[in-house]
């Protein structure tokens, strides 16, 4: 890649798993296992009946680890906030935690023999199953005052109680079949911490007090609000990148020892072509987004898609998500709260159509997601993710490339489709991704939410193009000779 330096002033689920590596795979890629199948090959680093010691504690240690986080996610909400349902895409967090703890009895423990802590949850906690029977409705899981938080609390110990019993005294053979699906469950439930997050905030958005998540405005290092200290930065540099193939994609290995996780969407592995492209060095800012609003951006006809323009104003939408405008002045409502909006954060809460109007305005346009992998791979997966504490996007740092990692999901132009290649695994697991790969576009890079050691160079999100409740901005690119 080459740098090339200021561009001008104006402008403007749920899944299976796969053991990867990043490296371009010689041949094609052996085919994956079912994590159900019942034959899974043993651990090859274990004898048959004994499991390697260390992998079968770090399991444990990570099961602990994740499992805890997503009570430390909701201790500091209510009962009564725990039950709120905003809107039929967000789930209450006593739903998230019921959820994510249905999902070891259905995929870990119920395939072993072991019934369910009460078999009544089952349709209340089933989210899109159908291999796996009825469900409640997902426009009214508001509605289930029973269980009760404290209910789902129980359930999740003695789950956990179970899971961690099943680490501890399975055998190797049974240790190797079981691993990938946990490992799966806990990629799984990082996913729903997230969501955790950006529905209470949605519900929280719906109440004219503005409850904040969390009271004192996050760590002390935060950079401050608005005011003098914010300021409208300098146009992004821009990294250019020339025509060629590029390896993307999750490459299968199936022997390897100890795996990294991918979801099954994120493979084969495959080769694309590239024609010469640019990526500017930082997410698109709040001062940006402002100039595009006071520009009458959302009145211009010339700078939407069709079905953008429609959206925007059947919706009469003005400006992002959470921000509320007064005398030209943005404040934007997050986890710590209404608080002003600094110029030169990264804007979020854009759906697609707004993300590809902001990017025309500014003369550029939305990068591809092969762009995007192909200009991250071998980057460090580190950024302004949720072990930062800060719950909202920072402003960028740094030189070259920067933020490709946290602060804001970045929307790219490429549908959610299937790679080549790609087969969903057999029976319920495959009903994770596959099954919702048709309209909706995907995003990279992870974001403030996004739990620390969750996101890849290769992991696809992937959303309805109207969504706006999640924390989603964009990266401009643009075509070079
Ligand atoms: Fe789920």
């Amino acid at each position: 890649m080459v740098w090339l330096g200021r561009s001008p002033a104006r402008r403007r689920r749920e899944p299976y798993l796969q053991r990867v590596t990043h490296a371009p795979p010689a041949r094609p890629a052996p085919a994956r296992p079912s994590p159900g199948a019942r034959d899974a090959p043993p651990d090859r680093a274990s004898p048959p009946g004994r499991a390697a010691p260390s992998d079968r504690e770090a399991l444990r240690a990570r099961f602990h680890a994740v499992r805890s986080a997503t009570e430390a996610l909701a201790a500091p909400l209510s009962p009564e906030d725990q039950q709120l349902q905003s809107m039929p895409s967000c789930s209450p967090t006593k739903w998230h935690r019921g959820h994510t703890t249905w999902f070891f009895e259905a995929f870990v423990l119920g395939p072993l023999g072991t019934p369910p802590h009460d078999p009544r949850f089952a349709v209340l906690f089933n989210s899109y199953y159908e291999a796996l029977g009825p469900r409640h409705p997902r426009p009214h899981r508001g509605l289930l005052s029973r269980p009760t938080a404290a209910e789902v609390g129980v359930w999740r110990a003695r789950v956990d109680e179970r899971v961690d019993r099943l680490l501890t005294t399975a055998d190797g053979a049974t240790l190797a079949r079981i691993a990938p699906l946990v490992t799966l469950g806990l990629a799984h439930e990082e996913q729903h911490q997230e969501l955790l997050l950006t529905d209470i905030l949605h519900a929280f958005a719906q109440n004219p007090l503005r409850p904040a998540y969390r009271s004192g405005g996050g760590p002390a290092r935060l950079p401050a609000q608005g005011g003098a200290s914010s300021v409208d930065p300098a146009p992004p540099g821009w990294v250019a990148f020339e025509e060629g193939p590029a390896e993307i994609g999750a490459a299968v290995q199936a022997s390897a020892a100890r795996a990294e996780f991918a979801f099954d969407n994120e493979g084969p592995r495959h080769r694309v072509w590239l024609a010469p492209y640019a990526l500017a060095t930082r997410l698109v800012t709040v001062g940006e987004a402002r100039a595009f609003v006071q520009a009458g951006g959302y009145d211009t006809p010339s700078l939407w898609l069709s079905d953008g323009l429609d959206f925007v104003r059947s919706h009469g939408l003005r400006a992002p998500g959470y921000v509320k405008v007064e005398d030209g002045a943005w404040r934007v409502f997050g986890l710590d709260g209404l608080r002003e909006a600094r110029d030169d954060e990264p804007v979020a809460h854009l759906s697609f159509y707004e993300a590809d109007a902001l990017a025309r305005f500014l003369g550029a346009r939305l990068p591809t997601e092969a762009e995007w992998e192909r200009a991250a791979s071998g980057a460090p997966t580190v950024g302004n993710l949720r072990d930062t504490d800060a719950l909202r996007p920072l402003p960028a740092a740094g030189t070259g490339l920067t933020q490709l990692y946290g602060d804001a999901w970045e929307w790219t132009a490429s549908a959610y489709a299937p790679y080549p290649g790609y087969t969903p695994a057999a029976g319920a697991v495959g009903e994770y991704n596959g099954k919702f790969m048709v309209n909706q576009l995907v995003l990279r890079g992870g974001s403030c939410l996004t739990p620390p050691g969750h996101i890849r160079a290769t992991y696809r999100n992937f959303w309805h193009p109207d969504t706006r409740f999640q924390v989603t901005g964009l990266r401009l690119a643009r075509d070079l000779p």
